[in-house]
């Protein structure tokens, strides 16, 4: 069974084709490479033994879109990974991320609606819900008013789905909102790698572990919080990559209850940012250094999910502890340094 996998190259992506392969689906990868190497495909190849399919297109390219689509007709699946997501860079240049990440959504739907019956699996984030009112966060939380152009092209993709749906019988989708993806898949064959200066926790950890940077500045410690930082919800990328394989199937074999459905995706467990830095020098013997500054505009105080629908209805459960996720990802960080 084909599946394509857009964005394939990338962080999620990756691991999420290496899941599916060992599935025994077929993938095809599309990506542009504007912020994945396509060297990823050996490391996807040296973890199953299969080297992907992967075609370099730019899906902005409405023509290309449709050609692809003519060109694998088998195609049984597609999980839209495809999109810019630096929030930062989102509210600098908005355009281009209504640009990238609306226009090639559109794109794919339009050629998926021509199909008499077709699985469509997007990658959404816990950002639509802004700062929730309660903890652990449900699905039913209501989508606030985004922080970010990234963040509302999120909100925007599911609502756009949703429409879609509504008027395409054939058209099945599930939207997946994921909590804070961290780690690396356990062969250190594939993982995070982040251009430039990481904005996000993990990566700024373990690249100050190996000493790339000289030190994490911890964005604010008087927040309402057991230890003043703010609290999230880190989930291992295996763990969600197979999340995705959970769902496909699920619309494959026809046991979704409606066209449209929503799951978080997230372990359920809330950890503060000390709570990471000292999971990190558990798994790592190492001190960390890090410096607490004022708090970073736009950071919500805590958002982790209420998982029972996810592990009720999907079917699916996170397996992974944060020790071992944060162990994924310092092993990755010092093979990729050649530290290890
Ligand atoms: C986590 C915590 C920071 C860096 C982002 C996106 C979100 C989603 C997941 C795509 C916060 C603190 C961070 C640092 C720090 N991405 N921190 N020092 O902001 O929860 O979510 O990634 O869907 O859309 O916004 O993740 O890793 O940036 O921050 O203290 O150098 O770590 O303040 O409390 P975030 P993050």
């Amino acid at each position: 069974m084909k599946i394509l996998v857009t964005g394939g190259l990338g962080f999620i992506g990756s691991h999420t084709v290496v899941e599916l392969q060992n599935e025994g689906f077929e993938v095809v990868i599309i990506d542009d490479c504007s912020n994945a190497d396509e060297k990823v495909l050996d490391g996807i190849g040296a973890i199953t033994g299969k080297t992907p399919i992967f075609e370099k297109i730019d899906l902005k390219e409405k023509n290309d879109v449709a050609d692809f689509f003519q060109r694998h007709h088998d195609i049984e699946g597609v999980i839209h990974f495809a999109a810019s997501k630096a929030v930062g860079e989102s509210v600098e240049n908005p355009l281009l991320y209504y640009e990238n990440n609306i226009g090639t959504l559109v794109y794919i739907l339009k050629a998926l609606s021509k199909k008499e019956r077709s699985n469509f699996i997007f990658s959404s984030s816990c950002t639509v819900y802004g700062q929730a009112d309660e903890m652990p966060i449900t699905e039913n939380a209501p989508v606030k008013v985004a922080e970010s152009p990234y963040g509302n092209t999120k909100q925007m993709g599911e609502e756009i789905i949703a429409d879609t749906c509504k008027v395409t019988e054939g058209l099945n989708a599930i939207a997946l909102r994921y909590f804070n993806p961290m780690g690396a898949h356990p062969s250190a064959e594939i993982g995070e790698l982040p251009i430039g200066v990481p904005q996000n926790l993990v990566p700024f950890i373990t690249q100050t572990g190996v000493g790339i940077r000289e030190e994490l500045s911890v964005f604010g410690d008087d927040y309402p919080t057991a230890d003043g930082t703010c609290v999230r919800d880190y989930i291992y990328v295996v763990d969600l990559a197979r999340a995705h394989v959970v769902a496909l199937k699920r619309l494959i074999d026809k046991k979704n209850r409606a066209n449209y459905e929503i799951f978080n995706v997230g372990t359920g467990t809330g950890s503060s940012v000390l709570q990471v830095i000292e999971s990190f020098e558990r798994v790592s013997g190492k001190k960390l250094n890090y410096k607490v500054v004022d708090r970073r505009p736009g950071d919500v105080i805590s958002a982790y999910a209420d998982t029972t629908k996810a592990n009720n209805e999907l079917g699916w459960k996170s397996e992974y502890t944060l020790d071992q996720a944060m162990k994924s990802a310092w092993d990755w960080e010092q093979k990729i340094r050649n530290k290890s």
